[in-house]
């Protein structure tokens, strides 16, 4: 069977203006793969880049890495789903800004019942990241109770989940955002502090809630705004983890500074080596559900756009006027 599906294309690298709705032919899922018609959409960050060319991949694109939806057919192989489950996912290659699509099957999860089509489809890129930067991307010793990390974009879709995880998980975040409604909202949802990094210098008032011992951790998705501070705010021994590049891509920079800020340790994650099995992908998902199910963490959808205003959504969310997580509705 073939059939037909709205979908978002672009043709070359550029702005919002390149994405294009498009009819594209679905046909039916080969080995390892399921037909899913989606009910709403994610949108990341990581969509900009995609579009912009930051991250160079190969055309015509149809952009979008997180959606849920409902599995239609499934191909040899997949023992994990069946058709008409409730799923829902981050995964490559790009391709959800769609109403229907074939894909990989390893990244989708079954939905649990407790969770709406619409929270599936936000929390999952971005739930899945806080998830591996809280639990699995942590300093030497490991985190406890009580310590300081700084969290930037602390009232974005990634920055409202880890706030949240991150009180539960009893640590104290330092949340920074770009206004002083964001920083209410960040601490609203669980920041211990929040800094308005264009207001004030995020450095100094980090030193200061510290008794200018610093943090243990730096999460820094701003990427070349923020990229050198970010390194200062840390103890000895502490680490940048680096995942993103909202505001551009970090410049080359020299190792041994880690060495004279004082036995730094850096690392560049990203969400696709921890989901890189299925294994790894279910267990990330179940702890992530467990916390929405238990009301530890809400998933916040702040802007719905229906799938043809994707531009102006590409637009608002490079622009910095969202908060929480964005979706494309169908
Ligand atoms: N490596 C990974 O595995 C991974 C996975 C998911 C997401 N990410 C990264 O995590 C970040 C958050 O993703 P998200 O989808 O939840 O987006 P988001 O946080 O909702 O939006 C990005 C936020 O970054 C802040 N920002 C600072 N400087 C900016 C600039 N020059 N241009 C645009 N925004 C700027 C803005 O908040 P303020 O106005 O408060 O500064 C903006 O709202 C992104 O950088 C994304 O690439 C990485």
């Amino acid at each position: 069977m073939t059939t037909t599906s709205k979908a978002i294309r672009i043709e070359r690298h550029g702005g919002p203006e390149e994405m294009q709705l498009v009819q594209v032919q679905v046909g039916e899922p080969g080995p390892g793969e399921i037909r899913i018609r989606h009910k709403a959409i994610g949108l990341n960050f990581i969509d900009v880049y995609q579009r912009s060319g930051l991250y160079q991949l190969p055309m015509p694109l149809q952009l979008g890495m997180e959606a849920s939806g409902i599995v239609e057919a499934v191909g040899a192989g997949v023992t994990h789903l069946a058709v008409g489950d409730r799923a829902a996912y981050a995964s490559q290659p790009p391709g959800s800004y769609s109403e229907l699509r074939v894909m990989p099957a390893k990244n989708v999860c079954r939905l649990p019942d407790g969770i709406d089509f619409e929270t599936g489809a936000a929390m999952m890129l971005k739930g899945l990241t806080a998830q591996y930067l809280l639990k699995k991307t942590l300093p030497q010793g490991g985190l406890q109770p009580g310590d300081h990390v700084l969290f930037h974009a602390a009232a974005g879709g990634v920055g409202l989940i880890a706030c949240q995880w991150a009180r539960a998980l009893g640590l104290q975040l330092i949340g920074t955002a770009g206004s002083p409604e964001k920083c209410q909202l960040a601490r609203e949802h669980g920041a211990a502090h929040a800094i308005d990094y264009k207001r004030e210098d995020f450095l100094a008032r980090v030193k200061e809630i510290t008794g200018g011992k610093g943090v243990k951790v730096v999460y820094d998705s701003i990427g070349k705004d923020t990229f050198e501070k970010s390194l200062d705010c840390l103890q000895p021994f502490g680490l940048l983890a680096s995942f993103g590049n909202a505001s551009g891509a970090v410049s080359p920079f020299a190792p041994g500074v880690l060495g004279t800020k004082g036995s730094l340790y850096l690392t560049r994650a990203t969400l696709f080596t921890h989901i890189a099995t299925r294994e790894s992908n279910q267990a990330m998902a179940d702890d992530l559900f467990d916390v929405v199910l238990r009301g530890d963490v809400k998933i916040r959808i702040d802007q719905r756009y229906p799938l043809e205003q994707v531009q102006q959504a590409h637009r608002d969310l490079e622009a910095r006027k969202t908060t929480g997580c964005t979706i494309l509705t169908l």
